[in-house]
């Protein structure tokens, strides 16, 4: 396994697809949950410099904070509470362009003007969300849906 990771420095989509056969090389053949889910975090924050990029996990029916990058967040988040709760709830990615206009956002960093996070599915379930903030409104599109989609099915749960 390679532990450099190659930046790229073009577009949106071009940094993606270097950065989707990175992170699966990341964790071939490694099975532990949270050392892939670090490495995940990692190479997503080198490549984008975003402010905090991080897992919550379903645990004992709360989504309890794992693997991050940037400033200390909340540690725990019920079913339907602000943008991870309500991913987790709809089972769906959801993309917040200004995350003052999002009803019931929770503000871990007054620093966050944007958000999006990604359900992650273990047999069907919602087993976690990828969470994304960025400095910038509207930082967020449907090309970061659906690389973020692809990175995160890549993780085996
Ligand atoms: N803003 C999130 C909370 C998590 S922090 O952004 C890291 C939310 O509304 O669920």
């Amino acid at each position: 396994m390679a532990e450099d990771l190659t930046i790229s420095k073009g577009t949106k989509e071009e940094q993606y697809s270097s950065l989707l056969p990175q992170i699966v090389a990341l964790m071939e053949g490694e099975t532990d949950l949270v050392a892939n889910l670090a490495n995940v975090v990692a190479a997503l924050k080198e490549q984008f410099s975003w402010l905090w990029v991080g897992f919550y996990l379903v645990k004992n029916n709360e989504l309890v904070v794992g693997p991050f990058q940037g400033p200390v967040a909340c540690t725990r988040i019920r079913k339907g509470k602000g943008v991870c709760g309500t991913c987790w709830e709809q089972a769906k990615t959801i993309l917040v362009p200004d995350v003052e206009a999002f009803p019931g956002h929770i503000a871990c960093s007054s620093l966050s003007r944007s958000e999006i996070v990604v359900p992650l599915f273990d047999k069907g379930e919602v087993a976690g969300v990828l969470d994304v903030d960025s400095v910038d409104l509207n930082a967020f599109d449907a090309v970061d849906q659906q690389w973020l989609e692809k990175i995160v099915a890549a993780i085996a749960l």
